[in-house]
């Protein structure tokens, strides 16, 4: 019994195969590393290739088979949303026809469990506070789309195939398990604040004027090695007889804003820039908060981690890798 992780050279997959070999698992990668890094799969065998090419249907079933592999977590994605909205045909190609291969594989190889990593982004702009799993799904750009699809495929697969699947919809995922796996892209707030105070600019600020507390963007921060530890509840609750559930939110039900993540940022780095507020951006909603209940009450899993820690481990992460580059 192994476990395939696509995209397991990537920041979050990384995380989960650190996780799968510490606790004795076999596992295997696939990455065509586009923005991965072979160095982080520790002595998982990497097999690197574009999953959303034709051919990897039948590269894929192959090593399942070989690698008698049981259950599959599919990360390989692209997830930059400006670029989505940019790029349509690219990101429906390489979300979709990539997911497409992955489940046309574990049909062939009959692999029995897929965990797929979707996104608060299928929500759209939700106009509650904080989010259910019931909550309508409307997303507003190619990237999200191409992971609400994603879930329905997956749906229709489990349910003409019979293979047991998960879908978590990630919050904002922020930190980093050890320093060698911090996150290497300058996408999210926390390692855009670093960038900025590294070159000695402003952190940017997109609206005061929200109706939050302090009028900043109030988001759901999870560590990402808590949201490691879920995949592996998930697998393990995918393995077990007893699957109610296939879609879970995962967060920690707390809301920072953004002012309250960049000041944060400035204590634990020792900064003295004063934040510059700009103009809101489009399609930023006001608060976006997960409930994350179902899957505590499924697998008994729970975020430990706060604000204080995410900001920390991605400072000591980001130190290691600017600190030192032929770490990259
Ligand atoms: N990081 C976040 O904040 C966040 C939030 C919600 C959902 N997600 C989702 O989680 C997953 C992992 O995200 P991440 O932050 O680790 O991103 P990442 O870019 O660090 O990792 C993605 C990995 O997949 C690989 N990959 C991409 N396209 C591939 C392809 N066609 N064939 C083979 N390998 C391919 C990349 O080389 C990389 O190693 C993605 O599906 C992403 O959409 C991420």
């Amino acid at each position: 019994m192994s476990t395939l992780v696509t995209g397991g050279a990537g920041y979050i997959g990384a995380h989960v195969v650190r996780l799968l070999q510490e606790r004795g698992d076999r596992v295997i990668v696939v990455d065509d590393l586009t923005t991965g890094d072979a160095t982080r799969v520790g002595d998982a065998t990497l097999h690197q290739f574009d999953i959303s090419e034709p051919s990897a249907r039948a590269h894929l079933t192959d090593l399942m088979r070989s690698e008698e592999v049981d259950s599959v977590i599919h990360f390989a994605a692209k997830k930059q949303v400006g670029e989505s909205v940019e790029r349509p045909l690219w990101y429906y190609r390489q979300n979709l026809d990539g997911l497409n291969n992955v489940l046309g594989a574990v049909v062939d190889a009959g692999v029995d469990n897929v965990v797929f990593s979707s996104s608060a982004a299928v929500y759209g702009e939700p106009d509650v506070a904080v989010v259910t799993e019931e909550y309508h799904c409307r997303p507003i750009n190619p990237y999200g789309q191409t992971k609400f699809a994603g879930e329905w495929l997956l749906d229709a697969v489990a349910k003409a195939h019979g293979v047991h699947v998960a879908k978590l919809r990630y919050f904002n995922v922020a930190g980093a398990g050890w320093d060698d796996l911090g996150d290497p892209a300058v996408l999210n707030l926390v390692p855009m604040v670093f960038e900025r105070i590294e070159r000695g600019a402003a952190p940017l600020i997109f609206g005061d004027d929200y109706d939050t507390a302090d009028g900043t963007c109030v988001r759901d921060y999870i560590h990402v090695y808590d949201l490691a530890e879920a995949h592996l509840a998930t697998l393990d609750y995918l393995r077990g007889d007893d699957r109610p559930e296939s879609t879970f939110n995962i967060g920690t039900g707390t809301g920072y804003s953004v002012r309250e993540v960049v000041d944060e940022i400035l204590r634990v780095t020792g900064s003295d820039v004063t934040p510059e507020v700009r103009e809101r951006r489009a399609g930023d909603p006001a608060q976006l908060i997960a409930d994350s209940s179902r899957i505590t009450s499924v697998t008994g899993w729970q975020a430990s981690h706060g604000l204080s820690e995410i900001v920390t481990s991605a400072w000591s992460a980001w130190r290691l890798r600017h600190d030192h580059p032929a770490a990259d």
